[in-house]
């Protein structure tokens, strides 16, 4: 189609110009592996050795992979006193609207909040969990206008109802999900498919949540359901080859990622992101 000349034309060529720069973009927040990795938190893992090296090549891996799924990936730097701040998903819950910048549950977890709401700081109105509440991202598992929130060692009844309120006026509904003998909800549940939830069912139970399908974990891979979906994929742990064989027979394109060092330190694939579009 031809273009017409003077203003006329001037504004339809400024009209594509401008959807040209606004274009949305997907983008991962992620952090550098912290050289204190070694010291991280465990809650349900005994210690074992963790090869820094090794964790960060397996970290630029992942970083690719999710590059391969259209993210733009924007690392923040070491945080070389927090050992666990690779771990990027606890600190904030991004949706459309807002940003809820999180109180981790962990004392030795609170320094790695404020370098994420500077990140987040141009790209989402920010709102806040404040004390007594505590609330790590790595409980809370959105579907749609839900957000389920793992009553977890980390998160409070506190925090879950803070984030009810902050996120209520934006038309989400927020729900307080049980669980056991697992760090996060979504060590025990996450989504895979459009309608399919993967999940562990001796940590959490199908009938909460009701709508959805779901998958269990094979038995021998007690930690395989926490998949990290990036648009139609899912980004999976390597160390859980039969429930992704699974999961690909369900038609889902599953990418396998070698994550042995940071699994040691309690951190699956959903950890090490933050996902938004800006
Ligand atoms: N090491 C991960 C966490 O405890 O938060």
């Amino acid at each position: 189609m031809e273009i017409a000349g003077g203003v006329v034309g001037l504004q339809v060529r400024w009209a594509r110009f401008r959807s040209r720069v606004t274009a949305i973009t997907r983008v991962a927040i992620t952090r550098a592996v912290s050289r204190a990795l070694g010291h991280c938190e465990l809650s349900h893992l005994p210690r074992r050795p963790i090869d820094l090296a090794l964790a960060r090549r397996q970290h630029e891996a992942y970083e690719q992979a999710l590059r391969e799924l259209g993210c733009e990936v924007r690392q923040l730097a070491e945080q070389p006193d927090q050992p666990d701040s690779v771990f990027v998903e606890d600190t904030a819950i991004v949706l459309d609207e807002v940003a809820v910048i999180t109180r981790p549950g962990a004392v030795s977890r609170r320094g790695e909040v404020a370098s994420m709401a500077e990140a987040l700081s141009g790209l989402r109105e920010l709102a806040r969990i404040e004390a007594p509440g505590t609330l790590d991202g790595g409980d809370v598992l959105r579907l749609g206008r839900v957000l389920y929130v793992g009553t977890s060692a980390r998160s409070n009844a506190e925090g879950i109802a803070q984030l009810a309120r902050a996120l209520t006026p934006f038309g989400y509904r927020v729900e307080a999900t049980p669980l056991h003998d697992c760090l996060h909800l979504k060590s025990a549940v996450t989504q895979v498919a459009e309608d399919r939830l993967l999940l562990n069912p001796a940590w959490i139970e199908a009938r909460q949540f009701p709508g959805w399908k779901t998958v269990a974990v094979d038995p021998a891979e007690a930690h395989a359901a926490n998949a990290l979906r990036v648009g139609s994929a899912v980004i999976h742990p390597a160390s859980c080859p039969r429930t992704a064989r699974a999961l690909r027979e369900l038609g889902i394109d599953v990418r396998s990622v070698d994550m042995s060092e940071t699994e040691k330190a309690e951190g699956g694939v959903t950890c090490c992101s933050v996902i938004l579009e800006a």
